[in-house]
């Protein structure tokens, strides 16, 4: 038996799964870290942390398995996306990474828009200028942090750290590479016009490869450390929607899934490119050669209920630490108490700003028509509906370019509450379903280096061959208009806001 291994770089955690050649998993680890938020709409992360998680996870899977690791034939890495890693000559990291949801940018946004003409940079890489995205962060640290900037010699993403940690090759692929903001995506390479622009060394950028092409091999001082041998091969991986949208088997046209990570996600498969004129939703190159994706995101999902948990549930912690339960399970059993609408609450996620549809960096949070008579249990179902009916906005752009997924599939953290799938399927009128599988990303880079190893022929063969879908969650009749009268109230809060946020930021 053959194994292949898939290592999913997440925002709370690294989690590595081994599997046998069939997509069957064998054993799994997760080491989780911090995230650093200087400033209220700042985030960063230590890039030596998700380096260390993923050799201790690499370790424990093999150690714990018992699996010869001769036998692991080749392994892929799949990364939350956007964030920008300086590393200088020696290969040294110059600063904290600025990850995917930092917003700090949006000086430089303007500026990219106004220097590189908006629909200009629509045409090279299919999205308008975003503080999420790599190429604003580049500029910030280039005006912020002269002296970095300066002894900076390779800008990577947070899995292509990793990848470079292992194998020494500076390496990137199609998906990840997308996100960036410096790929022609129509074309699948670095745009030299947009470099030139901007003034950006293109030495400083990593060599592109499409997602299921082996990059390199194991190093030998990398195999020392993790215990796998030289001879594993490493393919291209993903970024991680790209990733778990193999996982879940979305790589062929009329598929979509959702995920609820730490953001949250609508993401439909396109053979054609396809670009919202408007850019809120992003169109990036997928994980199968020669095809896109367009996809909403939710910046603060998981995140929102995250950050609920550590902030207001004490009491759900401890009780869940002393039954060896997950916190969330209690949480979701709250939730479950309060009704539909959370007797009149509802919360807008926006802690990070957003991105579908508003676009706005200055954006925050809001629990609206909070009430004396509202309990934790309304909180924690108001957080819930508020990220689904953010989700249903994301769908709702797709909608308008004629993605209509007769299934959606649900993915990530979120994904495996079935409170949270019956509100997906209520909210979005659309049955729900689950692959039997539900390690989505790091099973979607399990694949593509079983496609690059040579075990199977396609992403799209080995997808038909390894993933099998659950009996969906169909809507509830009865809860659809009820979700839909809040889903309304819900979409005229931002609007009514969206002065007012600016002038809080200003403060
Ligand atoms: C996608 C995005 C997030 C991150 C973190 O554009 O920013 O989904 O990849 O999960």
């Amino acid at each position: 038996m053959k194994y292949v291994l898939g290592i999913d770089l997440g925002t709370s955690g690294t989690k590595t799964v081994l599997f046998q050649q069939d997509g069957v998993g064998v054993c799994s680890a997760t080491v989780e870290y911090p995230m650093s938020q200087p400033q209220n709409g700042w985030a960063e992360q230590d890039p030596k942390d998700w380096w260390n998680a993923a050799v201790s996870t690499v370790k424990t899977v093999l150690t714990k398995s018992g699996v010869d690791p001769k036998d692991v034939v080749s392994l892929g890495i799949s990364g939350q996306m956007h964030g920008l890693v300086m590393l200088d000559e020696n290969g040294e990291v110059l600063r904290p990474s600025i990850i995917w949801c930092d917003q700090r940018t949006q000086v430089e946004c303007d500026e990219i828009t106004e220097k590189v003409g908006y629909d200009n940079l629509i045409r090279i890489t299919a999205n308008p200028a975003l503080t999420g995205f790599t190429l604003s962060k580049i500029m910030w640290v280039r005006k912020h942090q002269p002296e970095i900037y300066a002894k900076c010699r390779h800008i990577l993403l947070p899995k292509d750290y990793v990848r470079y940690m292992l194998t020494g090759d500076y390496a990137t692929e199609v998906s990840d590479a997308s996100g960036m903001q410096l790929l022609d995506v129509p074309n699948r390479c670095w745009s030299d016009e947009l470099l030139q622009i901007l003034d950006i060394d293109k030495s400083l950028l990593a060599k592109v490869y499409e997602s299921c092409e082996v990059t390199g091999h194991v190093s030998e001082q990398a195999a020392a450390l993790t215990g796998l041998t030289p001879d594993t091969l490493v393919v291209g991986g993903a970024g991680d929607n790209a990733a778990a949208a193999v996982g879940t088997g979305v790589v062929e046209d009329g598929k979509a899934f959702t995920t609820i990570g730490t953001s949250g996600v609508i993401f439909a498969h396109t053979d054609k490119l396809s670009i919202d004129p408007k850019g809120r939703v992003h169109t990036f190159c997928c994980a199968v050669p020669g095809a896109w994706h367009v996809m909403g995101v939710t910046q603060a999902a998981g995140l929102s209920l995250k950050w609920f948990r550590d902030n207001f549930c004490a009491a759900e912690k401890e009780t869940a630490a002393a039954m060896g339960v997950d916190t969330y399970e209690l949480t979701n059993q709250e939730a479950a108490q309060s009704p539909i609408g959370a007797n009149k609450l509802i919360y807008a996620p926006y802690l990070m700003g957003e991105r579908t549809p508003h676009l706005d960096a200055d954006c925050r949070g809001i629990f609206f028509g909070l009430s004396a008579m509202h309990q934790r249990r309304d909180l924690l179902r108001a957080v819930m509906e508020g990220v689904t009916y953010s989700l249903k906005d994301c769908l709702g752009v797709l909608n308008g370019m004629g993605v209509d997924p007769a299934q959606m599939l649900a993915c990530g953290g979120g994904g495996k509450s079935p409170l949270w799938r019956q509100m997906l399927a209520d909210v979005f009128n659309c049955p729900v379903a689950t692959t039997v599988n539900t390690e989505g990303p790091a099973l979607g880079v399990a694949i593509l280096a079983g496609v690059g190893a040579g075990l199977y022929p396609s992403v799209q063969e080995a997808c038909r061959a390894m993933i099998h879908v659950n009996a969906p969650q169909n809507p509830i009749e009865e809860n659809v208009p009820k979700y839909a009268k809040v889903y309304e109230v819900f979409q005229k809060i931002y609007p009514a806001n969206k002065e007012v946020f600016k002038e809080l930021g200003k403060i």
